[in-house]
């Protein structure tokens, strides 16, 4: 009888890695930080552990651990507590993010930093944009989102991103940047956003849960995958360098839907719950830490995604240095 013999390519380590079809590099990470007020403070998320909210003095030995891990990004989100109804602290010149990230700068000039455009971890109300009739004000926010992005860019930050799902953030943000003599910095759009239930253990890190309503009016229906194309496709033409997709692990369709229709960059966002379930089974005891996170990593890159933002780069940035 005559059959394929498809073992013949699993025989050993060696002719594995031989055929093997996706690799996860250190280059592809960026590693998301949260920076806080005050000092000497070093606060572990409960609910993602090895995560910290870093003060600004203890910021440069934290990101000199992930240099010399060898990721070479990085991205900010700010944790204040004087808030506002318009978010005042996402675009001062001062703002907790803009500081961190001349600082950062200054110290590892090489070290790419990302920036998060969006108000949520700013506005007293938790909402992504300014409120006008107990809605998020798409045309008012644009306004804002533009003006932090360029304090962002001024501030030293090498690619903005904006995460606040409003519709038209691209254009605004590219023209504001290009007006502002920032022709060069590239926009990381995280085009394909999902009102996801993934981001709970984040909204804890940021203090930026909305505090009242959800985010549905902005962010995308997790049943849908057509809008997916549209998103994307609007952001490209607005300007956008990058597209991201946003939570990643229940959403590897979208991101091989992403990779097959558009030629720039895709991001694959590994957010805050899926590292929190993670981290919650290895305590426990039920999972390899090590082997499924890896694999979950590569699974992102086999779905086509380009570059993967997580909370386990410095983890993964060891255990590859381990296995090679
Ligand atoms: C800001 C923002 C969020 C995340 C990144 N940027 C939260 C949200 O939309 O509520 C979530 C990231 C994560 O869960 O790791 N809008």
């Amino acid at each position: 009888m005559k059959f394929k013999r498809h073992r013949r390519l699993r025989s050993s380590a060696s002719m594995r890695s031989l055929v093997r079809e996706n690799h996860l590099r250190v280059d592809d990470f960026i590693y998301p930080m949260f920076v806080i007020e005050g000092e000497n403070i070093k606060n572990e998320v409960p609910s993602m552990p090895g995560v910290f909210q870093v003060s600004m003095d203890l910021l440069l030995d934290e990101v000199r651990e992930v240099y010399e891990l060898g990721i070479k990004a990085i991205m900010f989100f700010g944790v204040i507590t004087a808030k506002d109804e318009i978010g005042t602290g996402a675009f001062v010149d001062d703002g907790i993010v803009q500081s961190a990230t001349r600082l950062v700068k200054q110290e590892f000039p090489d070290v790419l930093v990302v920036a998060d455009t969006c108000l949520c971890e700013y506005t007293d109300h938790g909402h992504c944009g300014v409120i006008h009739d107990h809605d998020v004000d798409n045309d008012e926010s644009l306004k804002i989102l533009a003006k932090t992005a360029v304090s962002q860019a001024n501030a030293g930050a090498d690619i903005i991103a904006p995460s606040n799902m409003m519709d038209g953030f691209v254009a605004v943000i590219r023209k504001a940047l290009d007006e502002a003599g920032f022709t060069n910095i590239p926009i990381m759009s995280y085009a394909v956003k999902y009102a996801s239930s993934f981001y709970g253990p984040f909204r804890d890190a940021a203090d930026s849960a909305p505090q009242f309503g959800d985010r549905k009016t902005y962010q995308m229906d997790p049943a849908n995958r057509l809008e997916a194309l549209r998103e994307a496709e609007s952001d490209i033409e607005e300007g956008a360098d990058f597209i991201m997709v946003k939570p990643a692990l229940s959403f590897l369709d979208i991101i091989r839907d992403v990779r097959n229709n558009f030629d720039v960059p895709v991001v694959a966002y590994n957010v805050s719950g899926e590292y929190a379930m993670i981290k919650a089974a290895a305590r426990n005891g039920w999972i390899n830490e090590k082997q499924l996170v890896l694999e979950m990593l590569t699974s992102m890159k086999r779905a086509g995604a380009d570059i993967i933002l997580t909370y386990f780069a410095k983890d993964a940035a060891v255990w590859l240095k381990e296995d090679n």
